[in-house]
């Protein structure tokens, strides 16, 4: 490749080498070759800042990569886009505001500074003809803010309700299934790395308060004040409340609720503990997931749940914002070059390799004997069975036969399926249907 060739780089300078800001790195790096392949330009994280620098860290970058001094990455004529991953209200919002007087745009997951300061920065960033990037502000790896500001843009959304905070979740969630107390859940949260260093965050809604003001922003173009709303925790919530909850057909969830009324244009925000029924998938949304329920006045309820936190869910969000900004930077408009693979390296998978369990029902003559004749037939093609169950069909000499199958093929259960139809004594076509597995493995 001659050098006028050689593609485009855009340097990415990270502010803050914590859990995000690591995992940002990480990823970045890994799929340096998927990036140029997408967008036609190198993406490449060069340089970091930390308050130590003597701080172990799992992800290891070249020692001259790492700083202490954040404005001297803001202040690099070499780096093109900033992540702020530092957390924190002042000193985030200072270099950030360097950062768009630079003409860099940045990308975020700070969901306090832009509850606080938002819409401050965003009409900074506009003056400055840079981008602001937060997607992995509200929800950590869902893609909310997309999801909001562009895919139901047609709609007006008189309800968005739902779980923006993963570790009160965990909380209650063990709470509920295991009996166990709130104080000793939170120990358990607090080893495993759930709960912020300001637990208040965690326990006393205020992150949950935190996003649900962003999302009534983005949904209702409104900046609601966050001492102007309700903002409830789970500390009083008991064992005792949970049960009752239960027999009530409702699960105790604490959730962020904005409710907008397009008769009197009344909006309302909270975040409190409420009692949810169980037949809404926010009831069912348990551990560290979060779900968001939102309501279009053209669609309808769309509900998104996944991992709401955590350093690679997080860091994927941050991602998705970095390649917004370099496309809209690189004129990449009619969206991002669809991954064209060779047939060498993805080819589609043979019966025999798309591996599954599989129901069975057959109608057979009511005979003895003839369970057995199925069985041996199923087995002579490395069929086994998990679950069998027969019953007489009223007023005919024939029987229904019920089976599930353990993990095989489709290959095996073609050839299986085809053997039983020229058995003697089965009666009709079999009925075949899939048992679908979430969490099948593929096979080598
Ligand atoms: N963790 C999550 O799952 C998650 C999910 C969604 C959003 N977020 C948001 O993402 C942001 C980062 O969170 P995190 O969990 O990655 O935090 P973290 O693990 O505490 O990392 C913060 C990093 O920033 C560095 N830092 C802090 N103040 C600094 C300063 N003044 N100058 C230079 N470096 C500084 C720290 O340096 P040292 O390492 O030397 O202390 C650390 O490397 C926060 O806004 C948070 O709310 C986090």
């Amino acid at each position: 490749m001659n050098v006028e060739n050689k593609p485009k780089i855009v340097n990415v300078g990270i502010l803050g080498f914590g859990t995000v800001g690591q995992g940002t790195w990480k990823h970045l790096e890994e799929n340096s070759q998927f990036w140029e392949k997408i967008l036609g330009v190198q993406v490449k994280p060069k340089r970091a800042s930390v308050r130590s620098i003597q701080k172990e860290r799992k992800i290891k970058i070249a020692e001259n990569a790492l700083t202490t001094d954040s404005e001297s990455i803001v202040n690099d004529p070499d780096i093109d886009l900033i992540c702020e991953l530092i957390g924190g209200i002042e000193e985030a919002k200072e270099l950030t505001l360097r950062a768009f007087e630079n003409g860099k745009s940045v990308v975020t997951a700070n969901k306090a500074l832009i509850c606080e300061h938002g819409e401050e920065l965003f009409e900074a960033a506009e003056k400055a003809g840079v981008h602001y990037g937060f997607e992995a502000s509200v929800a950590g790896g869902i893609p909310i803010i997309k999801v909001l500001r562009e895919s139901m843009v047609a709609n007006e959304f008189p309800l968005i309700y739902g779980i923006l905070n993963g570790t009160s979740n965990y909380i209650l969630t063990r709470m509920e299934s295991e009996g166990v107390s709130f104080e000793d859940v939170l120990k358990d949260a607090r080893e495993l790395g759930y709960v912020e260093a300001d637990e208040a965050l965690d326990l006393d809604g205020v992150d949950a308060a935190h996003k649900a003001v962003i999302l009534a922003y983005l949904a209702h173009g409104i900046w609601v004040n966050l001492d102007d709303i309700t903002v409830e925790g789970i500390r009083r919530i008991s064992i005792e409340d949970l049960q009752a909850a239960r027999k009530l057909g409702c699960k105790i969830k604490l959730i962020g609720v904005i409710r907008r009324n397009f008769k009197n244009d009344h909006i309302s925000v909270g975040v409190y503990p409420a009692l949810v029924p169980i037949a809404e998938i926010i009831a069912r949304t348990d551990g560290v997931y979060n779900g968001i329920s939102l309501t279009g006045s053209v669609v309808g309820t769309v509900v998104l749940t996944g991992r709401g936190a955590g350093q690679d869910p997080t860091a994927g969000s941050v991602i998705s914002d970095v390649v917004d900004v370099v496309k809209a930077q690189n004129g990449i408009s009619a969206g991002i070059k669809l991954r064209h693979v060779s047939p060498e390296e993805c080819k589609p998978a043979k019966p025999v390799e798309i591996g599954g369990s599989f129901y069975i029902r057959l109608t057979v003559d009511d005979k003895p004997g003839q369970l057995a004749k199925v069985a041996d037939c199923l087995a002579e093609h490395q069929v086994s069975l998990a679950t069998v169950s027969q019953s007489p069909q009223s007023g005919s000499p024939t029987a229904s036969i019920i089976l599930t199958t353990h993990e095989t093929n489709e290959h095996s259960i073609n050839l299986a399926i085809q053997s039983l139809e020229q058995l003697h004594g089965v009666n009709e076509k079999p009925v075949l249907f899939r048992v679908f597995d979430p969490n099948l493995t593929p096979k080598e």
